[in-house]
This record gives structure tokens, sequence and C-alpha cells, in this order.
């Protein structure tokens, strides 16, 4: 196994690429899709569970983290992947965007974030240079700039200021990484839906030079043909031969339409999130398993999936476990999803190498129905 972090571009079709992360806690294939693990683990999951998934890579959170139980404790213990049990590659988030959600709590000045903690009210401060030195604590493979970005609608100034103070942060998280052989950082790109903005962030950010660069500050409420438009031109303004991320996305039809726009990786919330709440994604569109019309279905939710919800078990049952609160709901609908998605996933990289992406897309697209089915 390599010592160092690369990464290959293999096949383009159209604006999609595959390609091959490599760090020495193993490959990742891309366009790839990241489970989230916030608190050191991914909900309802053992970390054996997600791997057979087919996930390569996880997200975790610094400022989840660095409250509970604190960057420190897990340095003690070994490091986020021995304290999880997940020795494949984890990319930590910086805290900055977390940060922001938490509104009336926090005070954003040049040199970082002064916030309050959402569990106790307890004071805690972020910079470039805390957020750099949590993640190395934390023993983070992929390592995320600190940033901040202002919640969408926001006015060209105060996104243009919000940007440029984002990338002078870019530039001290830079320095205050320095050369780890085998751990890479991300710069983050911002600007929120101005190209004009967006080419002067990539202009900045490839000027510092990074192992791969993230399209942050999309997917805050602008809606996704805001979202694509912005995404036909922000990936271009970055580095062909690095991976390009971009954060916080999707829904299904989210994650193909950036693939289809030279996207490689991504992660969100939604299958993990939306599994405990009976929302199963499928091939075939949304199912939400609290519906009445599936107490007497002896169908799997998918027949084609390979999930143990899938092959185990009928919407009947499933609609029973999520109707009662049983935890195994959310065990088996987080599995599906999860599986799904990688299953997703692995598809459009089968079809990008076999230059058949654009046909693919449509079939997509086709099979799926609007709504809940
Ligand atoms: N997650 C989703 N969007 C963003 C972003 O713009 N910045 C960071 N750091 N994380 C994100
Ligand atoms: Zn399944």
């Amino acid at each position: 196994m390599t010592q160092h972090f690369s990464f290959d571009l293999g096949v383009t079709d159209g604006g999609a690429r595959t390609g091959l992360i490599r760090t020495p806690r193993g490959d990742i294939r891309t366009p790839a899709f990241m489970p989230v693990g916030t608190a050191a683990t991914v909900k309802a999951m053992l970390p054996g569970s997600v791997r057979a998934t087919g996930a390569n890579v996880l997200l975790g959170n610094t400022y989840h983290l660095m409250l509970r139980p604190t960057a420190e404790r897990i340095d003690r213990l070994g490091g986020l992947h021995r304290f999880m049990n997940w020795d494949r590659p984890i990319l930590t988030d910086s805290g900055g965007f977390q940060v922001m959600s938490l509104g009336e709590l926090r005070k954003v000045d040049s040199d970082g974030v002064t916030f309050k903690s959402h569990i106790d009210g307890s004071k805690h401060r972020l910079t470039p240079e805390r957020s750099i030195e949590i993640q190395r604590l934390l023993g983070s493979d992929i390592v995320m700039c600190f940033d901040e970005c202002p919640a969408l609608p926001a006015d060209r100034d105060r996104i243009a200021t919000s940007m440029r103070l984002s990338m002078d942060w870019a530039e001290r998280s830079r320095a205050a990484f320095g050369d780890r052989p085998g751990h890479a950082l991300f710069g983050i790109q911002q600007g929120g839906l101005d190209l004009d903005l967006r080419a002067e962030s990539a202009e900045r950010l490839r000027a510092i030079g990074f192992d791969g660069y993230a399209i942050g500050g999309l997917a805050v409420g602008e809606g996704q043909a805001a979202m694509f438009d912005c995404l036909d031109v922000a990936p271009g303004q970055l580095p062909q031969d690095r991976p390009r991320y971009l954060m916080g996305v999707g829904k299904p039809d989210d994650i193909v339409g950036a693939v289809a726009r030279g996207v490689d990786m991504m992660d969100c919330v939604l299958p993990s999130r939306s599994g405990r709440t009976g929302q199963a994604w499928t091939r075939r569109g949304q199912v939400n398993l609290r519906n009445a019309r599936h107490a007497d279905d002896p169908r799997p939710l998918d027949e084609t999936c390979t999930c143990p919800a899938c092959t185990g078990f009928s919407r009947a049952y499933l609609h029973h476990v999520v109707r009662a609160q049983e935890i195994i709901g959310s065990m088996l609908l987080t599995w599906h999803n999860l599986q799904y998605y990688q299953d997703l996933m692995a598809g459009m990289r089968e079809a990008i190498g076999a230059g058949r992406f654009a046909t693919w897309q449509k079939s997509f697209h086709a099979t799926r129905a609007e709504g809940d089915i």
C-alpha cells in the first residue's frame, strides 16, 4: 500500500469522470459518496456494515468531536480510526460550516469564530490553526480548510467579504497543516452563486496549492436548478488533476447531476438521517415506510437490492418496526439507504468507464417516479 496521497484521473465521459484516490489507509474510487459519521459513528450502523455497503471513506466532524468527547481525548485513545473501529480513510470537515448553523450562538471575526456549544452552552473558539490542529489530533486522512459561508440568499458584498475571509483562512490552514506525507489538505471554494466570485476563489486556492478542492456554500437553500447552474461552471474553475468534492450534497438526483458536471466526491446525512425517520431511497424513487399501504405488503422494499432489509424482510415488517419505533427499523433502513447510494455510485463509475454515462443517466431518470412511491 502506498505511503502517499495521490489522485489518478481515469476515464472522462462528457463532464463526468472516474478516478482513484490512493491513501495509506486504502483507495477511494471516484465518483465516491461518503457516509456521514459526525459523532464517531454512522448512526445505527456498525463500521463493518458501513464497509459492506461499499463505502471506502467516511466523513467526521471537527465541530461535534471537539465538544464531545474532545480531540485531545480521541488522540490519547489512539485517534479517531481506532476509537470508532474504522481503519479506512476518514475525511473531516473543519467546523466552520457547522458553527454557522448555530446562528445567535456564534460570532465571526477576521481571526476566527467564537461560539457556544449546542450541548451545554460552554464557550469555544475555532481558528484556522486550531481547526487544523484538531483534525491532526483526530488522525484525519483528508483535512478540510477552515472556512465560513453565509446562508443564501445573501447580498453580493456579504458573499464576497465572506469568501475573501475564507481564502485568507485557506492560506493560514495551508501554513498550519505543513507537510504531512500520506495526509491530504483540501481547499474549499466559496462565492455563493456568483461565478466571478467563484472564479476569484478558485484562483486564490490554486495559487496556494491543495491536494484536492471542495465546492462549498451550495445546497444551502438555493434549489437544484440554481445549484446546477453554478455546477455547470464551478468544477471547471478547479484543477483538472485533483479531486473535486461537492460538500453536503445531496438527494440521489442531485448527486447524479453533480457527477455529470465533473464532481468526484460528495457527502450527505440524507441516506442515514432519513433512514431513521422511515424514509427509503430506491431506484424507483422515495418510499415512506410509515405509510399504511405497506402494512400488508409481503414484497421486499426493492427486489434488486442486496441489503439485509431487502433480502430478509417484507415492506410489511419494515412498516411495523418503523411505526413501533423499534431500533431495528433505523438499522435496516439506514443500511438500505447507504447500500442504495453506494450502488448508485458504483453504477455511475461503471457507466462512465464504459463511455455510456448519458444513457445511464437517462435510464436513472426514466426508472424513477417523482414523490413518494
Ligand atoms: N458542508 C456543506 N457545505 C460546506 C461548506 O461550504 N464548508 C464546509 N466547511 N462544510 C460544508
Ligand atoms: Zn435494500
